[in-house]
């Protein structure tokens, strides 16, 4: 039936297309289905006796300032917090430089509710993160996409596209999502360098970086464009990223819990803009996610979180090594929780997903990853939900898939 509201949506509302991976865990969520298409931690290692017990000490020893509202910028401990264990950059950022946000995918949002006019192009990387593509849609985005190898992006062609006067540049420099890659060293300082010589700003999206099984630590996109800028680091990072980050990946998603890193003048434009969307960021959560990490709880939690997902990467490759044809090939991520399949041309992954859900088991059609269209025959496979003797039987499921596909 027809409503008044029918013929009274934004033209922004038709650019608002419903997550693909949302539609697909309906069906994933029979109990005998083995899902690889979700972004999920794995539950076992969350936290909860920690968040407990510090929820209980918050309520005890604050409880009405818990249970205020806050300030948009964040809990100050928090974001305290948050510039010490950023020690890491090596760079001076102070936490005026911090804003605590909703999630991640709220600071995505919100980048794209400050600086995004419609036709604004964004330059992404491709395949992308679908849910920044799904944010910026929006705001009626354009994009343009620079094709990624091993290494990241391919520096000739992210040239050619900085040429086109992109709004942004969006990256995702550590076990990508979706195919686990990680940009190198060499590419992340070419990039700084081609972004500053174009006049082309940057954000770095960062939720697996601190999930690293093995190899060496690579400075960070905003690292390096602070020593480009300023290489004594004497004045607070005024410089070219906006650097998002997450507790979902490192505690829990439920949290809904993550910050961003940015000159002074951009939080604060990110600040009005985030008033408008929910004032503050639950204070409670800030208060208890502080509560669990502020005396180094977190560094020896991650420990556990990695060793977890090493073992459950490396039965997924053993497992893509014994069940998948001749012609599949697949990416080997250092980190993160998604590892890259890629079937011979003719196959439509989409198509193989239909084949795939009779088999019982589930994976993201690549395609949805690459806003210009291209990726028909990739997937995306998640390695970090499902316990091992789950990823052997779902990795065999899915080899006979695409051997009846084939
Ligand atoms: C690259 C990337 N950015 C942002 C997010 C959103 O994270 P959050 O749970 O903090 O909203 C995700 C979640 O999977 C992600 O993979």
């Amino acid at each position: 039936m027809q409503t008044l509201w029918d013929q009274r949506y934004a033209q922004r509302a038709q650019r608002m297309s419903s997550s693909v991976i949302r539609e697909l865990l309906k069906f994933t969520a029979e109990p005998d289905v083995i899902s690889f298409a979700g972004g999920l931690p794995a539950p076992s290692v969350f936290p909860v006796e920690e968040f407990k017990q510090a929820a209980i000490r918050v309520l005890d020893t604050d409880g009405p300032n818990a249970l205020q509202y806050g300030t948009t910028e964040g809990y100050k401990p928090l974001r305290e917090w948050i510039v010490k264990y950023s020690a890491e950059f090596g760079i001076n950022i102070n936490i005026n430089n911090v804003l605590i946000t909703s999630g991640s995918q709220q600071g995505l949002d919100l980048i794209g509710k400050v600086f995004v006019n419609p036709g604004d192009r964004i330059l992404v990387e491709a395949p992308t993160y679908l849910g920044a593509i799904q944010a910026w849609n929006a705001y009626q985005t354009e994009y343009i996409s620079v094709d990624s190898d091993a290494n990241g992006l391919k520096i000739d062609a992210l040239e050619a596209a900085l040429r086109a006067g992109p709004k942004f540049i969006y990256v995702l420099p550590n076990f990508q999502n979706p195919t686990g890659r990680t940009t190198n060293l060499e590419r992340r300082k070419q990039l700084v360098t081609l972004a500053q010589q174009y006049g082309v700003p940057i954000i770095e999206d960062d939720p697996y970086g601190k999930l690293r099984f093995e190899g060496e630590h690579i400075p960070s996109v905003l690292t390096l464009d602070s020593k480009y800028a300023d290489p004594d680091c004497k004045t607070p990072y005024a410089g070219n990223v906006i650097y998002l980050s997450t507790f979902s990946k490192i505690l829990a998603p439920g949290l809904r819990l993550a910050w961003v890193i940015a000159p002074e003048t951009v939080i604060q434009a990110l600040v009005k803009a985030k008033q408008g969307a929910d004032l503050n960021t639950a204070k409670i959560i800030q208060m208890t996610t502080h509560e669990v990490c502020k005396n180094g709880f977190i560094d020896k939690h991650i420990e556990i979180i990695r060793k977890v997902y090493r073992e459950r990467r490396d039965v997924m490759l053993r497992c893509l090594e014994d069940f998948m044809p001749e012609g599949v090939q697949w990416t080997s991520p250092q980190g993160g929780l998604f590892l890259w399949v890629t079937l011979p041309d003719h196959i439509n992954t989409t198509q193989l997903l239909k084949e795939a859900l009779k088999e019982k088991v589930a994976f993201v059609p690549g395609e949805y990853f690459f806003p210009c269209g291209g990726g028909q025959n990739t997937m995306r496979l998640n390695f970090s939900f499902s316990r091992p003797e789950l990823i052997t039987e779902g990795i065999s499921r899915l080899g006979k898939a695409i051997k009846n596909h084939i």
